[in-house]
């Protein structure tokens, strides 16, 4: 681990509980249970933090709404929550509530420093709120002089007796902090976005309510029981209060948190607030705060009102909760919003994970059960196979600064290329074409290079697919540990010597979507065609469904064998390595246009799905895509070579 400390401290935000878990909270929560378990296999000491955010008038006003208290109406979504994680497997260290008792007492206690300090003071507080965001807004920031800029409500102008807190004299302090600490809000943008927004001034910040009852009382020393706190300064300081920050200050030496992940419509309230009552508590600051942007559904923000919520458990029932993970980190570079889509995730899961990593295990299991009894050696890895691997182990030695950086679309993308670097080798060195020329330990050394590239690969992948990629180790003979980190990743040892485990297919394909598309008025929304569009409109004719589509499998293979047919003015007899256990026979009418020799070695398109047919007396198990205009015929191809076994779609 590059970064020196020892501990590493990782927070989610806490969850408002007046709405249920959605997408949205799945994957905040999911990338710091990543960052959080590669950071335990690297060996550091780390605390995982996640939790509910209780208090506030909006709470209070949705219990009301439903005839409860607002106790009880928390109790009852905050055990969603922690239910919910609990099903993931989230592997948090502490689920705090904004009610738990030493919570309260240690941001009673935080309140209490920053006055004796001489940053609270009493005064009078009269502006724009927004109930809804639990938020003031200046006059200027008001759309139409009413609306709320963040969620478009109405705001209330609202003058109460309040406390401040002294934010305008930290705002040199947070300029310091922002330009000495390149990294410190991440992606980079952001922070160049907090420090405009600082550097235009900043006022102090009412801290108290009087409005409302429903939060944390000020201290009783004193002695002025009307008022409570601010939500987000209740909230903020559950980071310090879950260390025991006030109370029982025993896990207090993992302060300052490594990172804390939010979402960026919430990265005011930490990149400005949070550091200022941190330095007003004397307290150093987080090394990072990292902001992702928002999924939307086809294009749309979710909402309740729209009924096109994505509830996270349905995903993970309907596609598998290890591939859901894989899938929203992957699918969109952090920081940048993204648009869940089945379809989206279903190419993920046939594509990367089924054909370039389950494809290559099924390879490996078919082929060193077939030349040599299961049995897997490193002996010559490094001698025969040098070049692949140095390939391997420089993608790995990129992995670990693009995780810090946030970066986890790319960090996915970078291991992939072990794993193409695989693949690639198989086509290359066609370990049946050694195994029939004698050439024995070519083709055995070969099957331990790819053993050790898929060891190495779900070691690092481990953090993101906890489960699968255990089950893959456990083909390979190891379990993934800190220990066995330490021996591949930073070592970059070999595998021990192994006898292969079979396992069954761990991606099996997905056809057709799996779950209801959004709700009708939503999709009703989307069908209706924008006005410009309307006139150009014409019906297609035979339109098929995705679902259609998706039962033909469309694959990319290699022609590894070519001969006439005897016989036959029309017919080739092909073998196409289709990344399965052994290539397919193909009889293709294709001779009056391609000669054997021109197809050896070449990648052409098949129809994998299709039943098997006899040709001239000759088994055929597929059929090649090709098109036919008056100049011949043209078989299609991929653009550049892709793995044997890539689905087309
Ligand atoms: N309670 C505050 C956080 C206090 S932290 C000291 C809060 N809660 S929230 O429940 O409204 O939101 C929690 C997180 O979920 C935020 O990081 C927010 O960005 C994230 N998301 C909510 N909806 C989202 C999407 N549709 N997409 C991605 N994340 C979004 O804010």
């Amino acid at each position: 681990m590059s970064e020196s400390c020892k501990k590493a401290y990782i927070t989610t935000p806490i969850y408002y509980v007046n709405d249920i878990p959605h997408i949205g909270h799945a994957y905040t929560t999911i990338i710091a249970d990543t960052l959080a378990r590669y950071s335990r296999m690297a060996g550091l000491e780390t605390f995982f933090l996640t939790g509910t955010d209780e208090h506030g008038q909006k709470i209070e006003e949705a219990a009301k709404k439903r005839g409860k208290s607002p106790k009880e109406y928390a109790d009852e979504i905050s055990g969603r929550f922690k239910a919910l994680w609990d099903e993931f497997g989230i592997s948090y260290d502490r689920f705090i509530r904004t009610t738990d008792e030493d919570h309260k007492l240690g941001v009673q206690a935080a309140f209490k420093k920053m006055y004796d300090k001489g940053d609270i003071y009493k005064d009078v507080y009269r502006g724009h709120y927004c109930i809804s965001c639990e938020a003031f807004f200046t006059e200027m920031q008001l759309v139409d002089g009413e609306f709320c800029p963040e969620c478009g409500k109405p705001t209330q102008i609202v003058e109460e007796e309040s406390y401040f807190f002294r934010l305008s004299k930290y705002q040199e302090p947070l300029l310091k902090w922002y330009r000495e600490n390149e990294k410190c809000i991440l992606p980079k943008t952001r922070r160049n976005e907090v420090m405009r927004f600082v550097e235009g001034g900043l006022e102090d910040l009412s801290i108290t309510r009087t409005s409302f009852d429903w939060g944390i009382k000020l201290p009783q020393e004193m002695n002025d029981p009307k008022h409570v706190m601010y939500v987000w300064l209740d909230a903020l300081m559950n980071y310090l209060t879950a260390l025991g920050y006030g109370t029982d200050e025993k896990l207090m030496d993992f302060w300052p948190a490594r990172v804390h992940l939010i979402g960026k419509d919430i990265l005011r309230f930490h990149a400005v607030y949070w550091p200022a009552f941190l330095m007003s508590l004397d307290l150093p600051l987080p090394k990072h705060i990292a902001a992702h942007g928002w999924w939307t559904r086809n294009g749309e923000k979710m909402s309740k009102s729209k009924g096109n919520v994505i509830n996270p458990k349905e995903v993970a029932d309907a596609y598998g909760l290890e591939n859901f993970r894989y899938f929203m980190l992957r699918e969109v570079p952090f920081g940048g919003d993204g648009d869940f889509s089945q379809k989206a995730l279903i190419d993920r899961i046939n594509s990367d994970l089924g054909n370039d990593l389950g494809n290559l295990l099924n390879r490996l299991i078919g082929m060193s059960s077939k030349y040599s009894d299961g049995a897997v050696s490193s002996a010559k890895v490094a001698e025969l196979y040098p070049e692949e691997l140095a390939e391997l182990h420089a993608s790995i030695d990129w992995l670990e600064p693009l995780l810090y950086e946030m970066q986890l679309h790319r960090y996915l993308e970078e291991l992939w290329r072990p794993l193409s670097v695989a693949n690639k080798a198989i086509d290359r060195y066609q370990p049946w074409v050694l195994m029939k020329e004698g050439k024995e330990e070519q083709a055995l050394a070969l099957l331990g290079l790819i053993a050790n590239i898929l060891a190495k690969v779900s070691v690092m992948l481990h953090p993101v697919m906890p489960q699968t990629t255990q089950t893959i180790a456990r083909a390979l003979g190891f379990t993934i540990t800190p220990a066995a980190y330490e021996d591949l990743i930073v070592r970059k040892d070999l595998l021990s010597d192994f006898s292969v485990e079979k396992v069954p297919p761990l991606f099996p394909r997905i056809e057709e979507v799996r779950m209801a598309e959004a709700a009708p008025d939503v999709e009703a929304k989307q069908a209706e065609p924008k006005k410009a569009e309307k006139k150009a409109e014409k019906p297609i004719e035979g339109l098929i469904t995705i679902d259609q589509f998706f039962e033909t499998s469309l694959k990319v293979g290699t022609v590894v064998e070519a001969e006439e047919v005897p016989k036959s003015k029309k017919l080739l007899l092909l073998k196409v390595d289709l990344g399965e256990e052994t290539p397919r026979q193909i009889v293709a009418g294709i001779k009056e246009w391609y000669a054997p020799a021109d197809l050896l070695g070449t990648q052409v398109c098949v129809v994998a799905n299709l039943k098997p047919a006899k040709l001239m007396g000759m088994l055929s198990e597929g059929m090649l895509l090709a098109a036919k205009d008056d100049e011949g015929l043209a078989l299609i191809r991929p653009e550049r070579p892709v793995a044997v076994g890539t689905a087309i779609g």
